[in-house]
């Protein structure tokens, strides 16, 4: 079996297997580690293992790469990227930073090392508020994500300045959808994910990243949820919660690039040494002081 030559493979190269929630259920049960970003990235940093094998996108794999020069950090499927990731440029921080000359720049993680590289800081959905807070300034310019930008800005007094970036597959889901939900499941809680639209957050009764959600989900007391975020959470949560009942509140929550990954690309990388990262040392210091000093923060 192919998931008994991946244990064999991990073993001979004291391999770990990190996954994201959104992976594919068989993704998920050969990973040593699943996790939200904020978890995965802190995984990464403190793992004894010689070889990182990520399973995600290629956002993920680089924030491991850069909080873990010394190890060996590969990434399952190159071609899985973070279509939000690539829509701010090193060059629209620097446009922003001048006319905000005063403003922190807090960087979701859902960016590319480039753009980290310019930052003040990293952040992710489960720390965000806390990062933004945890600044001297009262100006804060939040890229690429408008939605976590704005939905940040409920939380802290100080100004938050948006970037246009979203994710495209927590975007396209409306306040029609939640309409429909909820006439179909009356009794079930509505847990989204913060990339989602601001009508879709402001109707949820929680609001959270995977593991948040994952967790919410487990400790509620309620039997039946509506989720907003990416299906791929649908395998923990069912099999964390089989008295519980789980719907998805769109049939659009699919992350395309998070589908990408197989059981034989996992195998590759372990056996052929395809898809080691490899960081352009101008950038990695600085990207990976961004994302240190988010670790920091208690
Ligand atoms: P989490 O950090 O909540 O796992 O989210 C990652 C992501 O890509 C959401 O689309
Ligand atoms: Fe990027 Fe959205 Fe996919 Fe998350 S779900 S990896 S933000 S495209």
């Amino acid at each position: 079996m192919i998931q008994d030559r991946i244990a064999e493979l991990k073993k001979r190269k004291n391999a770990v297997i990190l996954a994201h929630f959104y992976q594919m259920p068989e993704i998920q049960d050969i990973a040593d580690f699943v996790g939200d970003s904020l978890e995965l990235s802190r995984r990464a940093r403190d793992v004894d293992a010689d070889v990182i094998v990520f399973c995600g996108v290629w956002f993920m794999a680089g924030s491991a790469k850069l909080l873990s020069p010394s190890k060996i950090v590969m990434i399952a499927n190159g071609e899985a990227g973070c279509p939000m990731a690539d829509m701010a440029t090193a060059g629209d921080v620097a446009r922003l930073r001048e006319m905000h000359p005063k403003a922190a720049v807090v960087t979701y993680v859902n960016s590319s090392v480039e753009v980290k590289a310019v930052s003040d800081i990293c952040c992710t959905s489960s720390n965000a508020v806390r990062i933004v807070e945890s600044l001297p300034n009262a100006e804060i310019i939040f890229v690429p994500d408008r939605n976590l930008g704005s939905y940040v800005a409920r939380f802290t007094d100080k100004k938050i300045i948006t970037f246009n970036g979203y994710c495209p597959t927590h975007h396209r889901v409306f306040i029609e959808h939640v309409d429909a939900a909820r006439r179909a499941q009356p009794n079930a809680e509505l847990l989204v994910h913060p990339e989602c639209v601001r009508e879709v957050v402001d109707a949820a009764d929680f609001v959270g990243s995977t593991a948040q959600i994952i967790a919410y989900a487990g400790a509620s007391s309620g039997k039946e949820f509506i989720i907003g975020t990416e299906e791929g959470v649908l395998h923990p949560l069912k099999r964390q919660n089989p008295d519980k009942r789980f719907y998805m509140l769109s049939d659009r929550l699919i992350c395309p690039n998070m589908k990408k990954t197989s059981l034989e690309d996992v195998v590759a990388c372990l056996e052929e040494g395809v898809g080691a990262i490899e960081i352009d040392p101008g950038t990695a210091d600085a990207a990976a002081t961004s994302l240190f000093r988010m670790l920091e923060v208690k």
